[in-house]
């Protein structure tokens, strides 16, 4: 008598066989009535979701949000009250490789938190990049295309990916912060978190704030030189799961110091930049960035599909003292992610433990697909039954004036709007002579691939000449047109 349990049906029911079908004597036909096996069959053509259309490769791990200052003159969300911890869980991943792609590639990193706050789940689904290639939702699916694969030979085309940065001249921000070695960093413990949009904060007096948010790595900044990154690539695809795994395994715990910077409501209106572009940072000298607590990651998954697979974060997921900002990015991501979820998990995901919030539940919506937890009676509202209605109070604060004629158009320019301002900023006053060094080798490898056309190259000359003329002789040295 064995001490193994027995194997069973996903009925419970115990199975009669780990190794052999029900069949007519040994060499004869199988029956249909072998439930076991039928089960087995079918539940194993149907183990995968669909992966995430982007972000699909990542890792996560549960923490906690630890705040250490006073911002309550900032914000009332409970999350962010001075000695606050709340319960995190947060995933890293590259953007635009599949389910099984190397994890060292060149790419900006997701870097999305849910944070279990006592007033519900608050999702801040950011990236290791202040910044991002594009401000307008409408260009985000032709953006991901361009980086995805061919419709005829189904390849990854840096052709493909030149021809739309060079004509979106907004991407060159965040292409220059992809273009150094920041886009291979060398773990996801060694790079920095942004939440990269602006958001909205009011405190308890109803007073408005705008704010970014800046996780700093405690562990130090560090990366991988484009040819080190290549080399992980072969020997290990999963090496940032692997690293990150493994250290907390071991009791190295990775932790990141939480600033934000805040602007106040009024100064947005002729800030020397549009503060809701997501192609511009807000420079440290106007917006220093203040330290208000800590994020420490101390426990693995247990299961990989049921905790990181079915993840589903969403930006709509804004707790009371934070609110959205106009940022038409931010306003695209509020409806986009619930989408996919409902498509990729199915309408109850957030049911799912990982999803689930730890403050109670009390919505009127019920029943659909694979739904085990429903709401009693009332199943409607008002009623006159005593059942929950809503506080309005807790949004007191949230609600601004805005105004205006409907029409499609860019940003309305600030004083120093362009294109070009921040991404040669970081050139001319941030980067190292080996940053820049590197940034342009990186350049002009990614640029000499065998599909980029010389017409192409030399919209990639005159891209980055606009960042800077160095930089743009750099790399027009190394592709040959100098
Ligand atoms: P600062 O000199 O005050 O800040 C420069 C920032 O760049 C710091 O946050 C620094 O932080 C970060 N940085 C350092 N090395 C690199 C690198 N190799 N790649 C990317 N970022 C790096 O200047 P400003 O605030 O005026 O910003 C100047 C430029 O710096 C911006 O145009 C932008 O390109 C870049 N930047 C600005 C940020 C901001 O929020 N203001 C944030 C990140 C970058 P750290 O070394 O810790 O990363
Ligand atoms: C994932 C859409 C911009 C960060 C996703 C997913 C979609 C999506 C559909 C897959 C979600 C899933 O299946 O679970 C969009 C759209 C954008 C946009 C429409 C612009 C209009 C951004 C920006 C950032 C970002 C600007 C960062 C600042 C992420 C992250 C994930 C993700 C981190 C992975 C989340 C996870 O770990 O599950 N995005 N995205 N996205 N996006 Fe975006």
């Amino acid at each position: 008598m064995t001490t193994r349990p027995y194997t069973t049906t996903d009925a419970g029911v115990p199975a009669p066989s780990d190794e052999f079908s029900l069949s007519v004597g040994p060499n004869g036909p199988l029956l249909l009535q072998d439930h076991y096996v039928i089960q087995k069959m079918a539940q194993f053509n149907r183990e995968r979701v669909p992966e995430r259309v982007v972000h699909a490769k990542g890792g996560g791990a549960y923490g906690v949000l630890r705040i250490t200052e006073d911002v309550s003159q900032f914000t009332k969300a409970g999350l962010f009250q001075k000695g606050a911890e709340t319960d995190l869980f947060l995933r890293f991943s590259t953007v635009a490789g599949e389910l099984g792609s190397p994890d060292t590639q060149r790419d900006p990193r997701g870097f999305a938190i849910k944070f279990y706050t006592g007033e519900g789940n608050y999702d801040l689904v950011g990236n290791n990049t202040p910044i991002f290639f594009i401000r307008d939702p409408s260009k985000f699916s032709d953006f991901i295309h361009s980086q995805k694969r061919r419709a005829d030979n189904n390849l990854r085309d840096h052709n493909m990916q030149w021809d739309f940065w060079t004509l979106s001249p907004e991407s060159a921000h965040q292409v220059t912060f992809l273009m150094t070695d920041r886009g291979t960093p060398r773990s996801w413990r060694h790079m920095h978190g942004f939440g990269s949009h602006t958001f909205l904060w009011y405190n308890a007096a109803g007073e408005k704030y705008w704010v970014k948010y800046h996780f700093k790595t405690d562990q130090g900044v560090e990366n991988f030189t484009d040819a080190e990154a290549g080399a992980v690539i072969a020997q290990d695809a999963d090496y940032h799961i692997r690293d990150l795994f493994t250290a907390i395994k071991n009791g190295d715990h990775p932790s990141w110091t939480v600033n934000v910077q805040i602007m106040p409501f009024e100064a947005a209106a002729d800030y020397r930049f549009n503060p809701f572009d997501l192609t511009k940072v807000w420079p440290h000298a106007d917006y220093p960035e203040i330290t208000i607590g800590k994020l420490t990651l101390t426990r693995n998954p247990e299961n990989y599909f049921a905790e990181v697979e079915q993840a589903a974060f969403e930006p709509a997921n804004l707790v009371p003292g934070i609110a959205a900002s106009p940022d038409k990015m931010l306003q695209g991501r509020l409806f986009s992610y619930p989408d996919t979820h409902r498509y990729r998990i199915g309408a109850n995901y957030l049911q799912l433990p990982v999803n689930r919030p730890k403050a109670p539940v009390h919505s009127y919506n019920k029943d659909g697909a694979m739904r085990y937890s429903n709401p009693g009676d009332p199943v409607y509202a008002p009623n006159s039954a005593n059942g929950p209605a809503a506080d309005p109070s807790f949004f007191a604060g949230e609600s601004y004036q805005v105004a205006g004629e409907i029409i499609r158009s860019a940003y309305r320019k600030h004083a120093e709007d362009d294109d070009f301002v921040q991404p040669r900023a970081l050139w001319e006053n941030v980067l190292s002579d080996t940053d820049r060094d590197h940034l342009v080798g990186n350049i002009v490898g990614h640029a000499s691939a065998p599909e980029v056309t010389g017409d192409m190259k030399k919209r990639v000359v005159e891209y980055w000449t606009n960042v800077h003329k160095d930089l743009g002789h750099g790399v027009a040295a190394g592709l040959g047109l100098a």
